[in-house]
């Protein structure tokens, strides 16, 4: 299976058989983090993988998830740093599932160790192998209708429709979906759902859920063999828009 297969059958997985994966599938993932690119050059990043056994379990919170491992993403603070963060662990996740693992994004990661050079723990994925009955007996999660996430302003060819049907599936923090992409003159623009609690005290999440969108944009563009660029457009960042925040645009090479 590759990363863009994965997007098509990834689900969160919130039971594991708590036994240990082979130190040679650990030491993948880690390279695999090691070589991924970073949005922009600007951005410092870190990773590092717990075991059960080291965390802190009393403190993991409401929303844990208890699994085998985690692997902790460390950035700053900055909304550029964690929509990085986010793409970077939009395709870490895809890469476990491929390898057919068990996954489930944590937001308490700051819950499960402490910060390093500097940086926070900004997200985690927990993994593992998944119990074997469990993910086949979950029904998936909906996911909101293309209609109603995109706005194509001009007739578009399969492969961009595949594209924007692949960034539909991404997963996000409490399901919130808060992408929304306007598909024009071969370009797609992603803009974020300016809505309630979404943008009161939640915009990390909301940096991390558009950062794993945009990963499922790239994984899927890079399916069809086009080269994605992340850049942001003067004269949309300056538009006041009332119900959406402009994010970033993605261009084919
Ligand atoms: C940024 C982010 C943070 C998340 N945090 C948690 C969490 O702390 N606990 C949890 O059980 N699930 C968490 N999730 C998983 C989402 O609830 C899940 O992805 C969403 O409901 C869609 O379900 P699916 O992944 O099965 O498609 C998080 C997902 C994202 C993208």
């Amino acid at each position: 299976m590759n990363l863009y297969e994965g997007i098509y059958e990834r689900q969160s997985i919130r039971r594991y058989r708590m036994e240990g994966i082979d130190t040679k599938i650990i030491n993948n993932i880690l390279k695999y983090a090691s070589q991924l690119e970073s949005l922009s050059g600007n951005c410092r990043t870190g990773f590092r993988i717990l075991a059960w056994q080291n965390i802190k379990k009393h403190r993991m919170g409401v929303f844990s998830v208890k699994a085998p491992y985690y692997l902790v993403l460390f950035c700053d603070s900055t909304e550029e740093a964690m929509l990085n963060a986010g793409y970077l662990l939009g395709q870490l996740d895809l890469y476990m599932v491929s390898r057919g693992l068990g996954t489930c994004f944590f937001h308490g990661a700051k819950k499960l160790c402490a910060g390093e050079n500097g940086m926070s723990p900004m997200m985690a994925l927990a993994f593992g192998k998944a119990e074997p009955l469990y993910g086949r007996s979950i029904r998936r999660t909906r996911r909101l209708p293309f209609s109603e996430l995109c706005i194509v302003k001009e007739e578009i060819g399969k492969e961009e429709k595949a594209m924007l049907e692949a960034a539909r599936l991404a997963p996000s923090s409490f399901n919130s979906q808060p992408w929304r992409f306007v598909a024009y003159d071969g370009r797609i623009h992603l803009f974020c759902k300016r809505e309630g609690w979404a943008f009161s005290g939640r915009q990390g999440l909301h940096y991390l859920n558009m950062g794993i969108v945009l990963a499922y944009l790239f994984v899927a563009a890079e399916e069809f063999w086009y080269s994605p660029e992340a850049v942001r457009v003067e004269n949309i960042l300056e538009k006041q828009l009332k119900r959406n925040e402009y994010v970033v645009t993605v261009r084919f090479k």
